[in-house]
């Protein structure tokens, strides 16, 4: 039944009850709010102009999150669950954009921008992609057409909202080319790919390495991580592979893992050494001394992580609101 409001106080602590208070409390309502926005684009809906002003509001709501809670932010590819593939997809790759980018020293304004492109880049294959999440099998040749096309799609739909943003539609265009040629759908090489573009390319394939798709798990960041650098050369500029890599190192927040002890946890927080976060183990045997598992900085070699797991095997739910509370009021 719905909750009867009877005065200005009950309304406003209403209001704050339900506003998004912690970064994963955004990213869910930001996952939900982009989820109806990009379908207007996607249909050509009259409303699509405003739909882009929510692409763009979401945009600036990602950064500042970006810059307070990088951690929390950091760990929505792996653990971000519930909605349309596609829409979980484009926030987590425009979360590792913007950190790769801040990285590379572009600006506030051109990382927006580049995360505007993040979020929109397949409107194109926008029911495609999810058909794609569940098949198993081979691509039929018009599945095949339309994936070749998608960023030329995109581009119209977006130009169709009233998009007239040079570098958003430029990124959008060239999110699957190659620095040697051989991406699509224009065969783009060398200067002509913008560097952000590039960026965008190996956040989007990593993202799409590391998830679960309806038939088959996602690759452990660690090796999806070592796959993607080491096909890096022809396809983008090394030092955007190392700034791939310096963002996320092996074990970004959000990995389950195991530690040479034996303990299993979640990665929660990066440090100054990549290969040494702190992991949130988890034990019934702490019962009260430690009701949220304790903190493991895993830099002693008794503590070092031996391997990414399947969360599967952590044998405890992972409760994103206990493992990145805010760090502040948002
Ligand atoms: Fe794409």
């Amino acid at each position: 039944m719905a909750e009867v409001v009877t005065s200005l106080e009950d309304a406003t602590a209403l209001a704050q009850a339900s506003r998004p208070s912690t970064p994963w409390s955004h990213a869910r309502a930001m996952r939900d709010k982009l989820d109806a926005s990009l379908q207007k684009i996607a249909d050509g809906h009259q409303n699509s102009p405003i739909a882009l002003d929510d692409v763009r509001a979401a945009t600036s709501l990602l950064q500042r999150l970006c810059l307070l809670e990088s951690d929390a932010m950091l760990a929505v590819p792996l653990r971000l669950t519930g909605g349309r593939y596609g829409v979980r997809h484009s926030l987590a790759t425009a979360i590792v954009l913007e950190l790769m980018l801040t990285r590379m020293g572009t600006s506030p304004s051109e990382r927006r921008t580049a995360m505007n492109a993040a979020l929109t880049m397949n409107l194109g294959m926008h029911e495609l992609q999810e058909q794609l999440y569940a098949q198993a099998g081979a691509l039929s040749p018009e599945q095949r057409a339309s994936v070749l096309d998608h960023p030329n799609v995109s581009v119209a739909l977006l130009r169709g909202a009233g998009l007239e943003d040079r570098m958003w539609l430029a990124l959008v265009t060239q999110h699957h080319e190659h620095l040697d040629g051989t991406g699509y759908p224009r065969k783009l090489s060398g200067d002509q790919l913008w560097p952000a573009a590039q960026a965008l390319m190996l956040a989007d394939r990593w993202c799409a390495m590391i998830t679960e798709r309806g038939y088959r798990p996602g690759a452990p960041p660690d090796k999806a991580l070592q796959l993607i650098v080491g096909r890096t050369s022809g396809v983008a500029d090394t030092s955007i592979g190392r700034a791939l890599s310096d963002v996320l190192g092996p074990y970004p927040p959000g990995t389950p893992v195991r530690l040479v002890n034996g303990e299993v946890g979640i990665v929660c927080r990066r440090t100054y050494d990549p290969s040494a976060p702190v992991v949130r183990v988890m034990h019934p045997t702490y019962g009260p001394k430690g009701p949220n598992g304790v903190n493991r900085l895993c830099i002693e070699s008794k503590l070092r992580i031996e391997a990414c797991i399947p969360a599967a095997e952590l044998g405890f739910p992972i409760d994103t609101e206990q493992l990145w509370p805010a760090n502040g009021p948002l």
